[in-house]
């Protein structure tokens, strides 16, 4: 950062309607540096400069606390995160001048979630104007969402024992999903069955879970889970827990009346073999270009091999014919948040893989009921297979491999 200022907000209270709110959960960049969850917070590190690190937090009102209970006092919350100075946040445009006089930048989000930029600005001003009293304006505002991005990028150990513990959560909720399964619920029974279990293991959902059955599936961010589970069917359910604030994000398919149709395997082998190849390459120095073009080319062969496309292999790539089938990528970068702050290029460069990134692997095939062009016992088909993977030195580690995904394994699982 050199000799700059990060200035962090842990976001407030959202609307839900009327006078009723969201429950409060915290920016990740704010709680990835301080553990913290007080709405209104505000931190700001100046590493070269001390105070190093101040906390600014609002006074509670004593309705709120009334109503809402006592929250920790100014001088636990500093004594919790190790800052060298505490203030109450009506004293942030007072503090901010004198924070930020005579630093070449300061670093904050500028877009993605909540941030101080109105008083960054203002205190710019101030200094601005009292340059003839001696105080020196920044002058360059950075967006700290790089900084940050790289910094999340390696999974240190912390890291990883809370993702390690929301993948489980995650897995055993599809489990419980898995067994729940039977035609004639609905699609809100088995979210009910993985949020439910997402709050007895005390937490719940990273992202909104996808539950979508039948044609449901083909929509990529389905959400609505209000229809009906049919025998015949397929189920897929894209589900993850957050564990301090690091979420799983699984994805698995099964068929609601326990036994996959001829046709509806086929499919799903494809995908399959997709997702197992596109996990072997997530290797040191790999990257998820490549994982997306070994991933893409088991799909291609796949589409044709099943009667989508006529094409060769070759020109379902070159054209992106598969796109009508597969429209998304095969990667992301999975952390505190579901799609992880950091960099996908650098220099114009699809980032190396290094040891410990977590990315996921979720390729898909979605066939839209409508397709006249497909063969009709495909039409109406939804297949994204999605596991969590960390690079290490000894190769991929599959932090997902507890969810059955073999059409052996989740059909005895079934019981079929
Ligand atoms: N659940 C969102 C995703 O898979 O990217
Ligand atoms: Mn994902
Ligand atoms: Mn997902």
């Amino acid at each position: 950062m050199g000799d700059a200022a990060l200035v962090l907000a842990a976001g407030g209270l959202q609307t839900r309607s009327n006078d009723t709110e969201h429950r409060f959960r915290v920016d990740t960049n704010f709680h990835y540096l301080s553990g913290l969850e007080e709405p209104g917070a505000v931190l700001i590190l100046r590493p070269l400069r001390t105070p190093a690190l101040t906390l600014f937090v609002p006074e509670q009102s004593e309705r709120d606390a009334i109503y809402n209970g006592p929250r920790p006092g100014l001088e636990a919350l500093r004594q919790q995160i190790g800052a060298d100075a505490a203030h109450p946040l009506a004293a942030l445009e007072v503090e901010l001048p004198r924070l930020l006089d005579g630093l070449d930048a300061v670093y904050l989000p500028l877009g993605g979630g909540p941030s101080c930029e109105p008083a960054v600005r203002a205190a710019i001003e101030t200094l601005r104007a009292r340059e003839r009293a001696g105080e020196v304006a920044p002058e360059c505002l950075r967006d700290a969402r790089g900084l940050l991005g790289e910094e999340r990028m390696v999974k240190d150990a912390g890291a990883l024992a809370c993702l390690r513990r929301a993948i489980e959560i995650s897995g055993e909720a599809h489990l419980a999903a898995m067994r729940a399964t039977r035609p004639g619920l609905f699609e809100y029974e088995i979210a009910a069955v993985i949020e439910g279990h997402f709050l007895r293991r005390g937490t719940g959902p990273g992202y909104t879970s996808i539950v979508g059955a039948g044609a449901n599936a083909t929509v990529l961010h389905y959400i609505a889970n209000r229809g009906p589970l049919r025998a015949g069917d397929l189920l897929l359910v894209d589900a993850g827990a957050e564990w301090a604030l690091f979420t799983g994000d699984i994805t698995r398919v099964w068929p609601v009346s326990g036994r996959f149709g001829p046709a509806q395997r086929d499919a799903y082998e494809v995908v399959l073999a997709a997702n197992e190849a596109g996990i072997a390459a997530a290797t040191i120095d790999s990257s998820l270009d490549a994982i997306h073009e070994v991933a893409l080319r088991r799909l291609c062969e796949g589409m044709r091999a099943l009667g989508l496309l006529t094409a060769s292999v070759d020109e379902i790539r070159e054209k992106e014919l598969y796109k009508k089938y597969y429209p998304h990528r095969t990667s992301h970068w999975l952390g505190a948040d579901v799609h992880d702050l950091g960099r996908y290029n650098l220099r114009g460069v699809a980032r190396p893989l290094a040891a410990g990134y977590v990315l996921t692997v979720e390729p898909g095939l979605y066939i839209p009921a409508d397709d006249a062009s497909a063969p009709p016992e495909l039409r109406g088909l939804g297949i994204r297979i999605e596991d969590d993977v960390l690079v290490t030195a000894a190769g991929p580690e599959v932090l997902t491999a507890g969810v059955p995904k073999r059409v052996a394994e989740i059909e005895a699982l079934l019981g079929a």
